[in-house]
């Protein structure tokens, strides 16, 4: 090969590889969003923050959420990516989404969608062991083993690790089905201990709530048990994180009775009922539904699955 050819190869090849690095340096440039994972400093959190950048935020609402795989689960979680990006949000506030997955691992479709949302988000899993899980098929009712338990405790710790005690924030627990008013979050973020308020839709009534008299809860206007010492349902409280720090024994825990999640976890805050703080205004309106997806009738689905044709093949639903 004559030398004037074989040096217009090398540069065909020098010049190949230049792009080939420029490529990549500008994927690396774009990457997305990496997955917050646990125990990472809090600082390195606020990269994805949905505020302009002339706000300046005030308050942090931490909102642990447990989830679990699941028909309807992308749709729910859709609901709450939305309403948590909401631009009726006060801009004062940083919504900062703890999910932790039900699982063994985690899934890309909890990935994506939280990556998607623009939040300043935590993505965790931990998996609830079988003997703890409610067999249906053995006749066991859904309400009988409590949910999510493992998966709250999960994110409170990753709180207390990677939050410090001096940071101006609140911790929520947020179900993946209910409904939830960005008013609420408005309401949350002037709470100095426990902030409580009424939930529409639980205990069998239209709305379960604190009984108020002269600006502190005296009872429970409830559908079942007022007899317990927080008789609310987990939508209807938040906790200042100074509480959270100053409890480090504060969790949930499967060896309490049925509907004692609750209470269990408020007396381990050392709260008492003269500390809890109405919000919402005297209750209305409502901020919060516990809403429930109707059973989705998969009759067909199945069918065509056990033929090997899943009407989902290489569908996320
Ligand atoms: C009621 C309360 O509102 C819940 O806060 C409480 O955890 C639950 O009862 C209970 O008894 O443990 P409910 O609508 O019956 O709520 O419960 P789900 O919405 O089915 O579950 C609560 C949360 O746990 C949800 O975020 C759900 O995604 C999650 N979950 C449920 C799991 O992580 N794994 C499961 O196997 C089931
Ligand atoms: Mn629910």
């Amino acid at each position: 090969m004559p030398t004037i050819r074989k040096r217009a190869l090398l540069l065909l090849i020098l010049l190949i590889l230049l792009l080939w690095l420029l490529g990549q340096l500008l994927m690396f440039w774009k990457a997305p969003t990496v997955i917050i994972e646990n125990n990472q400093q809090f600082h390195n959190l606020c990269h994805a923050s949905a505020l302009p950048p002339d706000v300046n935020p005030t308050t942090t609402i931490f909102i642990i959420t447990p989830t679990y795989t699941r028909p309807v689960q992308k749709a729910e979680l859709t609901r709450l990516m939305h309403t948590f990006t909401s631009r009726l949000l006060d801009t004062s506030l940083v919504i900062h989404w703890i999910l932790v997955e039900d699982a063994p691992r985690k899934s890309d479709l909890v990935a994506h969608l939280l990556q998607k949302s623009g939040l300043v988000f935590t993505h965790l899993n931990v998996e609830t062991p079988a003997e703890m899980r409610v067999d249906v098929k053995k006749g066991e009712k859904k309400w009988s083993k409590p949910r999510g338990v493992l998966q709250r405790n999960a994110g409170l710790e990753w709180v207390r690790g990677s939050v410090p005690a001096d940071t101006r924030a609140v911790v929520y627990f947020a179900d993946d089905d209910n409904t939830y008013d960005v008013e609420l979050f408005r309401e949350m973020a002037a709470i100095e201990r426990v902030g409580v308020w009424p939930v529409a839709f639980v205990g069998e009534l239209m709305v379960e709530k604190p009984v108020i008299d002269n600006g502190k809860v005296v009872a429970w206007d409830v559908g079942w048990n007022a007899q317990r010492p927080f008789a609310i349902d987990m939508a209807g409280f938040a906790v200042n994180l100074r509480l959270i720090h100053d409890h480090p024994d504060a969790r949930f825990d499967f060896n309490q009775p049925v509907g004692y999640q609750e209470s269990f976890f408020l007396k381990s805050l050392g709260v008492a009922m003269e500390h809890l703080e109405p919000k919402a205004g005297n209750g209305s309106p409502v901020l919060v539904w516990h809403t429930r997806a109707e059973a989705i009738n998969l009759t067909q689905e199945r069918k065509r699955r056990a033929q090997g044709r899943p009407s989902d093949a290489g569908i996320e639903v």
